[in-house]
């Protein structure tokens, strides 16, 4: 399915107009569909049905509150790397008893807040890490869930700084170093050790990294149990690509013939740490054409998002589709594609970096001063990513649902940008 679709010459979310929503609430404005959100989660539940699996939504992807409530309905549970995202889902009303916790520098603090919340596991990164966790679970009088985050030096070939199942990432550890880890975990009574972790990198279009993780992690649960773990989890991590281009993105259920085999041989129940497959294509920015000019040659249209609320394309030089709202050529389905009546121009915002852009060299419709622009497949890591660089007050967003829609985060004011600072 695709929710962001156009119906007589305009860009609709589900059964609301894109226009009438960035005319009622102003410009840039991220818009989310609850069913493509159900959608893609559904996707996933389906094709691993078969080994019970338990889907921790990556709250890093889209961490506002309205999403995590549409995941939590939906049976979601949820994979968090601070004490802030943990917060989060608490606020959303979530059960904590299904969380499953990474990142390299947790702090006593986050720790024993989630051993408060009664973590399903802590993803282990270190022995540091590990010794911290026996240490504040000892002084609370519990036991630390753990599984170990292994890098199992698998190249994913994503961007260099989304990669992390390679030699030499500050994720995980090596295979032979968790070995000794585990015998550690064995004589502590405050800590319990039921799994093991990969996270391979993000995103990622082919299974052959899956398959190859899934294969280590069958050995891998096997040495353990024969050294008198009760292994009963393989955590494959997040990473399923989406398609920003045209229609590159695997099914859920391609990824699936690689992984439920292996986790069925170890005898195992599956978790799953998908973020931008499910938030990715969920969710689109819309702004508004400033200005147009031509200069060196080139014409840019200047609109009113920028980098500090979709930071990707200045990061990673990551490719969004970008079309106008009510576009005078209708968009083809390759976004590689230049379609007469269009000319080649760079979407710019107003931040002072020639890094702030949305697009470059990109084959547009003719558009003009107060015409919409919408940026597709925003919905992960982007709201989340987004700051106030330029003194730039964070967008407004809305969740569609059929033809209903509501405000899931305000639009922060001039007054929110200075509410922390102090003067005198
Ligand atoms: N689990 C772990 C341990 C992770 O580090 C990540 C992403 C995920 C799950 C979720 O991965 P996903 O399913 O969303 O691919 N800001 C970058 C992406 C950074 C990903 C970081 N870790 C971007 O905009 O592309």
């Amino acid at each position: 399915m695709n929710a962001f679709e156009y119906r007589d010459g305009q860009l609709f979310c589900e059964d609301v107009a894109v226009q009438g929503l960035a005319d009622k609430f102003g410009t840039p404005l991220w818009i989310y569909s609850k069913a493509q959100l159900l959608h893609q989660l559904g996707q996933i539940q389906t094709a691993f049905t078969e080994v019970d699996p338990v889907i921790c939504y990556s709250v890093k992807a889209n961490s506002t509150l309205g999403i995590l409530k549409v995941m939590n309905e939906a049976g979601a549970s949820f994979d968090v790397v601070s004490g802030g995202e943990l917060y989060r889902v608490k606020q959303a009303g979530a059960d904590t008893t299904r969380v499953v916790f990474a990142g390299v520098g947790k702090t006593d603090e986050e720790i024993r807040f989630a051993l408060e919340c009664d973590i399903l596991k802590f993803d282990v990164e270190s022995e540091d890490e590990l010794d911290a966790i026996a240490r504040v679970a000892e002084s609370m009088g519990k036991v630390g869930r753990v599984a170990l985050r292994l890098n199992p030096d698998i190249d994913a070939k994503t961007h260099a700084k989304t990669t992390t199942g390679k030699k030499g990432n500050k994720f995980g550890m090596d295979i032979e170093r968790a070995g000794q880890l585990a015998d550690k975990v064995l004589k502590n009574p405050h800590l319990q050790l039921s799994g093991i972790h990969m996270h391979l990198g993000s995103p990622i279009l082919t299974t052959e990294p899956y398959e190859k993780a899934a294969r280590k992690a069958i050995e891998i649960v096997r040495e353990y149990r024969s050294k008198g773990h009760e292994i009963n989890w393989i955590n494959l991590g997040g990473g399923f690509g989406i398609s920003y281009k045209h229609d590159e993105g695997l099914p859920a259920s391609e990824y699936a013939k690689v992984i439920v085999p292996a986790v069925k041989e170890a005898g195992c129940r599956l978790a799953l740490e998908p973020g931008r497959f499910i938030a990715g294509n969920s969710g689109i920015l819309v702004s508004r054409i400033i200005f147009t000019k031509r200069e060196g040659g080139k014409l840019f249209y200047i609109q009113d998002g920028a980098m500090n609320d979709l930071v990707r394309p200045a990061m990673y030089d990551s490719f969004h589709r970008v079309w106008p709202v009510k576009p005078a050529v209708p968009m083809p389905a390759d976004a590689e594609s230049a379609p007469d009546g269009c000319e080649v121009a760079d979407v710019v915002g107003p931040v002072c970096e020639s890094g702030d852009y949305f697009a470059k060299d990109r084959a547009l419709p003719p558009m003009q001063r107060g015409d919409l622009l919408c940026v597709f497949s925003a919905g992960a890591y982007g709201s989340v990513m987004s700051s106030n660089y330029n003194s730039r007050p964070r967008a407004m967003e809305i969740l569609v649902d059929g033809d209903a829609y509501k405000v899931i985060r305000k639009r922060e004011t001039l007054e929110d940008l200075v509410r922390l600072e102090l003067v005198d």
